[in-house]
C-alpha cells in the first residue's frame, strides 16, 4: 500500500492558511502555491537514489553523495496543477514536464480528458503528479490511469488540500501510489467542493473569476 503523508510543518501550515483566505489575491495565491509545492518536494523526493562520487574540495579529495540520476518527471493536472510546477522545478531544475488536461463536468463532477503529452521515457522516471485539490478523487484517478497506460510506474501524487473522500478513492484505485498532502479537510459540499477548502484552485491561480 502506498504511503499517505500529511505535512505538519509550521511553514506549510501557515502558507496553506493564507491561500484559504478569500482576501488573498491572485498574485499572492500563485506565489504561495509555488512555495508550498517547493517545500513539499523535500519530503516527496526523500527516496531518490544517491551514489558515491569522487571530487576534490579546495582542501583535499573526498567522496560525496550525489543523485544517481536526475530522472524525475513532473506531471501537472491542468489547469491548477500547473501552479505547483515552478516550485518543484526550483529544487529539481532538470525534471521533465508532462501535461494532462482534465476538467470536471460541473453537473456530474466526472473528469474529462482534453490533452495528454508525456516525456518519451516516462516509464523510467520518478513521476510527481501535481494538483492542488483532491476532492472526489476522480481527476487524480483518471490522470494516473493515463500515466500508467503510457508506461509510468513510479508515481507520487502531490496535492495541497485533500478531502477524506478523495484520499479513499485514490488509494483504492491506485494502492501503489504515495500521496503527499499539505492539509486534509472535513468533507465535500453538494457541489463536490472541499470544505473549508480554498474555493476553485484554477480560478484563484489564474484569476479567471
Ligand atoms: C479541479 C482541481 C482538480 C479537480 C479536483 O480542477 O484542480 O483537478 O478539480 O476534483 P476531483 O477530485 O473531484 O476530480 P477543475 O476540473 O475545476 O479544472 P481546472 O483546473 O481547469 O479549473
Ligand atoms: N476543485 C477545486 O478547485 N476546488 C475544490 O474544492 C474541489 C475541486
Amino acid at each position: 500500500m502506498g504511503k499517505i503523508y500529511v505535512f505538519d510543518h509550521p511553514l506549510i501550515q501557515h502558507k496553506v492558511a493564507m491561500i484559504r483566505d478569500k482576501a488573498t489575491g491572485t498574485k499572492d495565491f500563485r506565489e504561495l502555491v509555488e512555495e508550498i509545492a517547493m517545500l513539499m518536494t523535500f519530503e516527496s523526493t526523500r527516496d531518490l537514489e544517491l551514489e558515491d562520487v569522487e571530487i576534490e574540495t579546495p582542501i583535499c579529495p573526498t567522496t560525496v553523495k550525489m543523485l544517481k540520476g536526475l530522472d524525475v518527471a513532473i506531471v501537472p493536472i491542468l489547469r491548477a496543477g500547473l501552479g505547483m510546477v515552478e516550485g518543484i522545478q526550483k529544487i529539481i531544475p532538470n525534471a521533465k514536464v508532462g501535461h494532462i488536461g482534465l476538467y470536471r463536468d460541473p453537473e456530474t463532477h466526472e473528469p474529462h480528458e482534453y490533452y495528454c503529452k508525456m516525456p518519451e521515457d516516462i516509464d523510467k522516471r520518478k513521476i510527481l503528479v501535481t494538483d492542488p485539490m483532491l476532492a472526489t478523487g476522480g481527476s487524480a484517478v483518471a490522470a494516473i490511469d493515463f500515466i500508467k497506460e503510457r508506461g509510468g510506474k513510479d508515481i507520487t501524487f502531490m496535492c495541497l488540500i485533500a478531502a477524506p473522500e478523495g484520499i479513499k478513492v485514490l488509494q483504492e484505485a491506485h494502492p501503489d501510489v504515495d500521496i503527499y498532502i499539505a492539509a486534509t479537510d472535513r468533507c465535500l459540499n453538494e457541489n463536490a467542493y472541499i470544505v473549508p477548502g480554498l474555493g476553485d484552485a484554477g480560478d484563484r491561480i489564474f484569476g479567471t473569476k
